[in-house]
């Protein structure tokens, strides 16, 4: 393994080690015991969407080998495990019925993690949306919101206090802007304005299901939104490359981060997508709506990016951060002139770099800017080829270091004065990782997709060695 920090640095006693998973990419069972269909099994099923042709049909069957992966999460040492809950797997058209099967399996789930000690955080929606209601326009109409707060009331009677942390959304821009923009994620839609509607959509059914939550459970119940906050840094410091930088941050940050956490939309972005749309889904009160407390911010980070004053990203072969795979479309809409520069290595196989700096940067930022807000990192890790050796092992020398680098920045981070209460590695075991399928892994655990049997990799003795001491091991 090749660091570039040192090992030996200690975290706060009450710091959450957990690890995260989301139910599409893990759960498989897609159409037992009433779940519904959803906007990734129509996605997944189109083809050219994902490579090979992949689905979520068995994934990792995690849908029927729970208690032995809470065992294996048990035996890690975790202290909080981050799922989400399939919409679909208990409302299977997004409106209407409940299904009781589904809400029983995520009852169970909840269970058997408090008996094992591993604290339960909820996801609510981490893209499986039911195809239903897509086929009523999905995000981009506001019926979607609403229902979302529905589905949320639901799962807070119905979950109670076994959830340690409510999550509402993770990463809305990909739901937003690889969804209805790029159209590289499912649904597949290729078209700016309805991206922009499905972000304020987005935003709205954040707010409403995290008051449903406090409703129901009342309004200390810690209420949280995952966002992959990107770092993109501008090639020079010549005004053009600093506005190419500025505008990605709007279309990339800021409209999450405005309207759930400063109660507003910034400027900007009205003034930079005014030829695609008037924002006129922004209805009186929604702001208000949308700026629900929240008890902590949690931030999904990966890699980094560099842009200048240029043409347009897309269609250039360039992968961006996030699982954007160049395509004809975009999803930096409105950032017209910015051009993503290739980064330098390392890079991981998604052809991400590999930069734990940003980490450090960002959470500075935004402790800076938020300073009464704490912060998780909800997700970090990295894909690699790895290789089964002839012990049977998954020597994941290069997952190792790419976790030991990030945790280290955390730790950097907290020492510099930012509030990050805990930290989830992406991912638990291997999965369906989205237009890339099963090509790409992300495991501390290794799945094999014929057997389906598990294997803890290397990172995985060594992550669990960092849980039982608190300390970063070499
Ligand atoms: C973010 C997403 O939340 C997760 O679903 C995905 O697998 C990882 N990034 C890696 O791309």
């Amino acid at each position: 393994m090749t660091t570039s920090r040192p090992s030996g640095r200690q975290f706060p006693t009450d710091f959450l080690w957990g690890s995260a998973t989301a139910s599409y990419q893990i759960e498989g069972a897609f159409d037992e015991d009433g779940r519904g269909p959803s906007i990734w099994d129509t996605f997944s099923r189109t083809p050219g969407k994902v490579l090979d042709g992949d689905t979520g049909d068995v994934a990792a069957d995690h849908y029927h080998r729970v208690p032995e992966d809470v065992a294996i999460m048990q035996d890690l040492g975790l202290a909080a495990y981050r799922f989400s809950i399939a919409w679909p797997r208990v409302q299977p058209t997004g409106s209407g019925e409940f299904n009781q099967a589904g809400l029983d399996f995520y009852v169970d789930l909840a269970d058997r993690l408090i008996a094992a000690g591993i604290k339960p955080v909820a996801t609510l929606y981490h893209w499986d949306l039911p195809q239903a209601l897509e086929d009523e326009g999905g995000w981009a109409n506001r019926q979607t919101a609403l229902q979302f707060e529905k589905y949320a009331r639901k799962l807070a009677e119905v979950l109670g206090d076994r959830i340690h942390l409510w999550t509402t959304l993770n990463e809305p821009w990909c739901s937003s802007f690889l969804g209805y923009a790029s159209g590289v994620h499912a649904p597949g839609v290729t078209d700016d304005a309805t991206a922009l509607a499905a972000v304020h959509h987005l935003n709205l059914g954040h707010g409403l299901a995290g008051r449903a939550i406090k409703d129901v459970l009342g309004q200390d119940t810690p209420i949280s939104v995952t966002l992959n906050l990107h770092v993109t840094r501008a090639a020079t410091d010549a005004p053009e490359d600093v506005e190419a930088k500025r505008r990605i941050d709007t279309i990339a940050n800021e409209v999450f981060l405005g309207p759930m956490l400063d109660g507003e939309y910034p400027k900007e972005v009205f003034a930079d997508t005014e030829h695609i749309t008037d924002w006129s889904f922004v209805l009186e009160g929604d702001l208000d709506l949308i700026q629900v407390p929240l008890a902590l911010l949690g931030i999904n980070y990966y890699s980094t990016g560099r842009v200048q004053q240029g043409t347009p990203a897309g269609g250039d072969g360039t992968p961006g951060p996030d699982g954007h795979r160049s395509s004809e479309n975009s999803p930096w809409v409105g950032a017209t002139n910015v051009e993503f520069l290739p980064q330098p290595g390392p890079h991981t196989a998604m052809g991400w770099n590999i930069e734990p700096q940003g980490l450090v940067d960002l959470l500075l930022e935004i402790h800076d800017r938020y300073p009464g807000i704490p912060m998780a990192i909800t997700e970090n890790g990295a894909a690699f080829y790895d290789e089964v050796s002839a012990d049977g092992r998954v020597h994941d020398a290069g997952r190792v270091a790419y976790l030991h680098d990030h945790i280290d920045a955390v730790g950097e981070a907290i020492e510099r004065g930012a509030d990050v209460r805990g930290y989830f590695v992406w991912s638990l075991m291997d999965n369906f990782e989205w237009s890339y399928g099963y090509d790409r892994r992300f495991g501390v655990v290794r799945v094999d997709y014929d057997t389906l049997e598990r294997t803890v990799k290397d990172s995985g003795l060594w992550y669990r060695e960092l849980l039982r001491t608190n300390t970063i091991p070499t």
